[in-house]
């Protein structure tokens, strides 16, 4: 078991988008024997220490907590919004069974702290879309959405009735060049970075005009570390907190790149992503997440696309 003054952290899902990212900087941060990655498959040696985990199986997890003495849990399982609606049970299944398997070894196994992302996908069409207030009316058409819902009110209930300290992140889109985006309605503005590179093309599913939340994946690991680090008591919102940073269509993205690759061409086949993109905000209210912790975006458009065209 680790001593009480050492963290030993557990990430689920750490071969994810986010996970392949916040890893390393977790290691960085607490070291790199006190960071336990899981996922579903085996992780490259690059990962530190791993194990797969199904972290739909309770028994197992709560297996690992004990045997490794974890302190802090990063819960980063889920199907995302596209993926999902192809199969709304099975997608509801494992977002709300793997979310209810940590809440229960967190409370059984004396967890200090537990990170489970929330996503702009709470929001739907009856919301504010510019921008989208901190509180603000939650009726998502999405599966996804709908289970990111629920599990921001079981943050809260946890914290409340339990003492349980989950935080969590509505995050926007997610940028990154590391590790492919695992299904989502934003996915095109990864896409379109590996499409321009390769064919100096694109065919975006999303409509010229969509304009849709986004972040560099660098400022979302440093908002997650930021929440985790504030004192409990500073933060005000115990469901999830609005994060922004970048706002942009497709059309302006296509821009941002052209600057980059001359003669680069984009065309539009917009599919059924079209319509839950279209539910979801333009722009994001993130003034409770600035004043309550701190948060401060450091990637505007064109340097996110600049690091990406350097990198993908
Ligand atoms: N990027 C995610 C999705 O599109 C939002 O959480 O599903």
């Amino acid at each position: 078991m680790a001593q009480n003054s050492i963290e030993k952290v557990l990430i689920l899902g750490a071969g994810g988008q986010i996970g392949t990212e916040l890893r390393g900087a977790l290691q960085a941060r607490y070291g790199w024997d006190n960071v336990v990655s899981t996922d579903l498959k085996e992780l490259p040696e690059s990962a530190g220490r791993s194990q797969v985990l199904n972290a739909m199986d309770g028994k197992a997890l709560d297996e690992l907590v004990h045997r490794e003495g974890i302190t802090q849990i990063y819960h980063l399982v889920a199907t995302l919004s596209a993926t999902a609606e192809k199969a709304p049970l099975p997608s509801w299944d494992l977002n709300m069974q793997t979310y209810f398997n940590a809440v229960e070894v967190a409370r059984n196994r004396g967890i200090r702290k537990l990170f489970w992302p929330s996503s702009i996908a709470v929001f739907g069409p009856s919301t504010p879309r510019n921008p989208t207030p901190q509180e603000t009316i939650l009726e998502p058409t999405t599966v996804y959405g709908i289970s990111k819902v629920a599990g921001e009110l079981w943050n809260q209930y946890a914290y409340k009735a339990w003492g349980l300290d989950i935080r969590s992140l509505r995050y926007p889109g997610l940028i990154s060049h590391t590790a492919p985006p695992g299904g989502g309605t934003t996915d095109y503005a990864v896409d379109i970075f590996h499409q321009a590179k390769a064919h100096n093309a694109y065919t975006s599913f999303l409509g010229a005009e969509t304009r849709l939340p986004m972040m560099f994946m660098e400022d979302a690991i440093r908002a997650t570390l930021a929440l985790m680090d504030a004192p409990a008591d500073a933060l005000q919102h115990r469901t999830a907190y609005n994060v922004g940073a970048l706002d942009f269509t497709p059309a302006e993205l296509a821009d941002a790149i052209r600057a980059h690759l001359t003669g680069f061409t984009i065309s539009y086949a917009p599919d059924f992503r079209q319509a839950i993109a279209d539910s979801w905000p333009q722009r994001i209210d993130d003034s409770a997440a600035r004043r309550d912790w701190g948060w401060q975006p450091r990637f505007d458009l064109n340097e996110m696309v600049r690091v990406m065209l350097e990198n993908v």
